[in-house]
């Protein structure tokens, strides 16, 4: 699945606030995941950022007032509105948010986006107060109730001095809604995405726990891609790392955690990908005290966890949920055996035999060598991949499933 902004015409406003440095990042980054950009800047933007550094950035011609009245005349905000996928305005200032309420004429920005037929997503920056006053509210609401779509502002630092609601957010943040919001109609829309990442942490008293060395790379990987396939995305993650925007990201430590999080969210969901490490094993008691060493080492006894996916396969039996299911073997030797043995038991209709023989592939690294395997035998091994080229790779093949129902 390629990244729903590749090849895609990003129309990018900039308006008069200190956080229009930010959009050069912005401009930038777009660029390089493969947009066309065209930035427009209104006059005030001007003030604080060249057009210039926008051409610089983008290889394209940065427009400014002056053009409404140049070259193509009259016609150059209804090309520039009528040919855009995405209207971008980051940072947008309360006057601009106004004028757009209101439907202004009065400068190139908002002309373009008065003739522009696509989805408009803004990332308000203003000081503390404006963005709460009555005015701004009244103006916020008008357009969301047009179906404009907003991100921020965040809480925090501002120009002035002042620390409040106003900041606009990072430019990833900012990217990850363009992202989100151009993939709404990808080939998995409406389809309910179950996934898991990370290692499990079972604790052996209030400091100290075994864990193991899966990342949550992959896992998070594979919510962006299902994401980027238009999918409503659910993560069961132990790890700290940043989610896309918009997925419902539900943390947890232990198996048990996670066991009671994959059977609630499973229901009634059309995809899991089961991509965490759960632990085997867990200390049967967790101690209430921190193990002191003066006792010496400890005889920590270990019972087994609950196996979620032999859980799932139960409760599919039952209920059809989730529709489909893909689990994940890390494998040091026998790798088809192996996890061709694991996909039968779990009732799996694809697992992801993954070799971890290699230290340049597997857990840590950003590299997979995996094989996947289906439940009617067939292997298709894969060429060794990076962990977002193998989430692409997964999702993939889910996009065919359902096609195909
Ligand atoms: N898994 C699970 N619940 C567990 C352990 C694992 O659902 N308690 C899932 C993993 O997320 C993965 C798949 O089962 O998708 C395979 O995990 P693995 O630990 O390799 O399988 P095991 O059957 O435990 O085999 P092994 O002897 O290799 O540990």
């Amino acid at each position: 699945m390629a990244n729903p902004l590749a090849g895609k015409k990003v129309l990018l406003g900039v308006t008069g606030s200190i956080a229009a440095y930010k959009a050069a990042e912005i401009a930038s980054q777009l660029t390089q995941i493969g947009a066309i950009v065209d930035v427009v800047l209104t006059e005030s933007a001007v003030k604080f950022i060249s057009p210039l550094t926008f051409q610089s950035l983008t290889g394209r011609k940065a427009y400014v007032d002056a053009d409404l009245w140049g070259g193509e005349g009259h016609v150059t905000h209804v090309g520039l509105g009528r040919a855009a996928d995405l209207l971008l305005i980051a940072p947008v200032s309360a006057n601009t948010l106004a004028r757009l309420a209101y439907g202004f004429g009065d400068n190139l920005l908002v002309l373009t986006a008065l003739a522009s037929h696509c989805p408009m997503l803004l990332a308000p920056a203003m000081d503390v107060g404006m963005f709460e006053h009555p005015a701004t509210q009244a103006s916020v609401k008008i357009l969301e109730q047009r179906g404009v779509h907003f991100i921020g502002p965040a809480e925090g630092y501002l120009a002035s001095g002042l620390v409040g609601r106003g900041r606009m957010v990072e430019p990833l943040e900012v990217i990850g809604a363009a992202r989100w919001l151009l993939s709404r109609k990808g080939p998995l829309a409406g389809k309910k995405v179950v996934v898991t990442a990370g290692g499990t942490q079972e604790p052996i008293d209030p400091v100290r726990l075994i864990t193991n060395r899966s990342s949550g790379k992959q896992g998070h990987a594979i919510v962006q891609a299902a994401q980027d396939a238009g999918a409503d995305v659910t993560l069961i993650s132990t790890t700290n790392l940043t989610a896309p925007i918009n997925t419902n990201l539900i943390h947890v430590q232990t198996v048990a955690d996670m066991h009671a999080a994959v059977m609630k969210e499973s229901a009634g969901s059309d995809l899991l990908i089961m991509a965490a490490a759960p632990a085997d094993f867990r200390p049967a008691h967790k101690a209430a005290d921190k193990i002191k060493k003066e006792n010496g080492p400890p005889a920590i006894e270990m019972v087994p966890t609950i196996d979620i996916l032999l859980a799932v396969a139960e409760e599919r039996g039952k209920s059809g949920w989730p529709k489909k299911v893909i689990g994940f073997a890390a494998e040091s030797r026998d790798l088809l055996d192996n996890a061709s043995a694991k996909l039968k038991r779990k009732n799996l209709d694809m697992i992801v035999a993954n070799d971890i023989s290699q230290p340049d592939s597997g857990f840590e690294v950003d590299m997979n060598r995996v094989t996947f395997i289906f439940s009617d035998g067939t292997a298709d091994p894969q060429p060794k991949m990076s962990k977002h080229e193998v989430a692409d790779a997964i999702i993939d093949r889910a996009v065919v499933w359902f096609q195909t129902k």
